[in-house]
């Protein structure tokens, strides 16, 4: 996937992860000393805890890092069983190098229930001759003591505005693109500190034009919101009401978008789905409730989710 530039640019070596200079200066004594405790990072998305975890990876095992560093992503298999089943096959497939550990990373470890986190710290004192874990959470206040305290604990902090302009500069210099000082703080501010989301825009407003100004950006920012709000009432269609409801929070509450722009994304995408006109005419009528609720101005949260639930009742089309 090296066409993604997020991929593309991600440092292999930890002297080239940007920011988190203390992060980087205790993991490197693990290095000199051949050995390493389980970890647990914390810190806000796109500021390089996984970039991080793959670079002490490669400096452990140089060659052989693929076959020593498993990756359990959010999306993959996560329920305790196939947590506890993939480790056990992990431990007991010895390793290629002299080191006698393998690394599993494991990414938004504060996601799992307290009931699976209260198994994972089981697995992880069974298992931890052979396995080193490297939990990723955005804030370790949702790990469980027990685990925590088995963990030694790096915070990730969130970079510099200087910092991310010389990434920005770095991507500049390596594509065949401009940026104008005015794209780079829209850019800047719209991605609010994640490098990942930064990156991300960053090349879809390339693909829309070599002259990436403030418009370029704001324009592939409406781009990527369409795509997440189609994604969410594909969802919804299926039911999958707390992967829409975390969505929802993260749009209108962490990223502060404005509900009014959200209800309207929602009816342009409506004319992009395959509805009949009278289910059309329906959800229309829905968004016109919706939008009155929503101009007396109270919870636009659960208004919209309301919204978003009715999607569901018309899945069989
Ligand atoms: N500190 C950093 N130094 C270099 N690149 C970074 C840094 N933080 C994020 N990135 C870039 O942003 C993208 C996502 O980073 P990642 O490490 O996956 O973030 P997360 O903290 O969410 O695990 C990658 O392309 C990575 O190169
Ligand atoms: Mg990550």
């Amino acid at each position: 996937m090296k066409d993604l530039w997020t991929e593309k640019y991600r440092p292999t070596e930890l002297d080239d992860v940007l920011g988190q200079e203390e992060v980087i200066r205790r993991l490197k004594v693990y290095i000199h000393e051949g050995s390493m405790p389980h970890l647990l990072f914390s810190g806000p998305p796109g500021v390089g805890k996984t970039t991080t975890a793959l670079a002490l990876a490669s400096e452990i095992y140089g060659d052989n890092t693929d076959a020593n560093f498993v990756e359990l992503t959010k999306s993959g298999e996560r329920g305790i069983n196939a947590i506890r089943g993939k480790v056990k096959d992990e431990a007991r497939s010895r390793t290629l190098t002299e080191k006698n550990f393998k690394i599993i990373y494991m990414d938004e470890a504060d996601d799992l229930s307290e009931e699976a986190q209260a198994a994972f710290r089981r697995t992880m004192e069974n298992f931890s001759e052979n396995v080193r874990f490297i939990l990723s959470c955005s804030s370790s206040s949702k790990i469980i003591d027990p685990i925590q305290s088995r963990c030694a604990s790096f915070r990730f902090r969130p970079l510099s505005k200087e910092l991310i302009k010389k990434w920005i500069k770095d991507i500049e210099s390596n594509e065949d693109f401009e940026i104008d000082e005015n794209g780079v703080n829209v850019l800047i501010r719209v991605s609010k500190g994640d490098l990942r989301r930064l990156t991300n825009l960053l090349q879809v407003a390339y693909t829309i034009d070599k002259d990436v100004t403030e418009e370029v950006v704001k324009t592939a920012f409406v781009k990527t919101k369409t795509a997440d709000i189609k994604g969410m009432i594909l969802k919804a269609q299926k039911g999958k009401f707390g992967d829409v409801r975390e969505e929802l929070y993260a749009l209108l509450i962490e990223e502060g978008y404005p509900a009014k722009e959200v209800l309207k994304m929602i009816k342009e995408e409506i004319y992009n789905l395959p509805f009949s006109n009278n289910k059309r005419k329906e959800i229309i009528s829905e968004i016109g409730k919706v939008d009155f609720d929503l101009a007396r101005g109270s919870k636009p949260q659960i208004h919209l989710q309301k919204l978003l639930a009715f999607f569901a009742t018309l899945r069989d089309e």
